[in-house]
């Protein structure tokens, strides 16, 4: 039986993909207002303006290609029953080969009904671009799979439990301001060991072990750090 190393993700994650994130210099949140883009309210009163934030979003997904950290938590998983949280709606996780991938704030290349939150679809690569027009195929309108502010957070549950069986538990690459994903941190069990790789760290307990790197090197540290304990025990 492995032991369970839980991930929470954030966009940091898929910086070195060539994915912006959002609160880092030149950001998304930079060039976008984002209570228009990416809020309920933003998408009552606007629509058209927030399918087509998403299909830049889109589009700038399909030229990016998975990172060594991403390759490095599939790596993970000859030691590891690793369990991926992710903030990020991006697919870079599920191309690396990640097997067991839990979107907080949805998916990008996935639309769901307006009126029935549980039928989603996957968006074919040449059938990107939406618009509040866009029908399912069983006729309902359609909008972005994304979690907007203003919105409640479907997987949190899952995921506190996934961080409650966590042996392990490494958040990387998040500014640890949105909640409830910034508040995984609190549900490990006593004496689970925290590893937080970010080149700027937020605020975090003492007893996190803090690896101020990038993702792709901080994950090598890690797996160095976890095959070496690995043999000693
Ligand atoms: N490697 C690791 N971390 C990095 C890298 C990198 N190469 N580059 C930047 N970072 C870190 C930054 O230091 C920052 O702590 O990634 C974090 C990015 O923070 P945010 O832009 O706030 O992204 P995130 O924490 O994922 O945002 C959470 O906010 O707008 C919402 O829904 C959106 O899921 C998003 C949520």
């Amino acid at each position: 039986m492995k032991p369970t190393l839980v991930i929470s993700s954030g966009a940091g994650i898929s910086a070195e993909s060539g994915i912006s994130t959002f609160r880092d210099a030149g950001g998304l949140w930079e060039n976008y207002p984002v209570m228009d883009v990416a809020s309920a309210t933003g998408f009552r009163k606007a629509p058209g303006l927030v399918h087509r934030f998403y299909n830049e979003r889109r589009k700038a997904l399909l030229d990016a290609r998975p990172n060594a950290a991403h390759r490095a938590l599939v790596d993970l998983e000859k030691d590891f029953d690793v369990r991926v949280i992710t903030q990020n709606v991006d697919d870079l996780h599920e191309r690396a080969g990640s097997s067991d991938v839990l979107h907080l704030h949805g998916e990008l290349m996935k639309i769901r009904s307006v009126s029935n939150p549980g039928y989603v679809e996957s968006l074919d690569i040449d059938h990107l671009e939406t618009t509040p027009a866009t029908r399912g195929k069983n006729g309902d309108l359609m909008r972005p799979h994304i979690v907007f502010f203003e919105e409640p957070v479907p997987n949190i549950e899952a995921a506190v439990e996934l961080v409650r069986k966590a042996d392990i538990f490494v958040v990387v690459g998040t500014s640890l301001v949105v909640y409830p994903a910034a508040g995984l941190l609190q549900f490990v069990r006593p004496g689970v060991p925290v590893y937080y790789i970010d080149p700027h760290p937020a605020a975090v307990p003492q007893s996190v072990h803090i690896i101020a790197k990038k993702a792709s090197e901080g994950l090598a540290e890690l797996t160095r750090i976890l095959r070496a304990a690995g043999q000693r025990s």
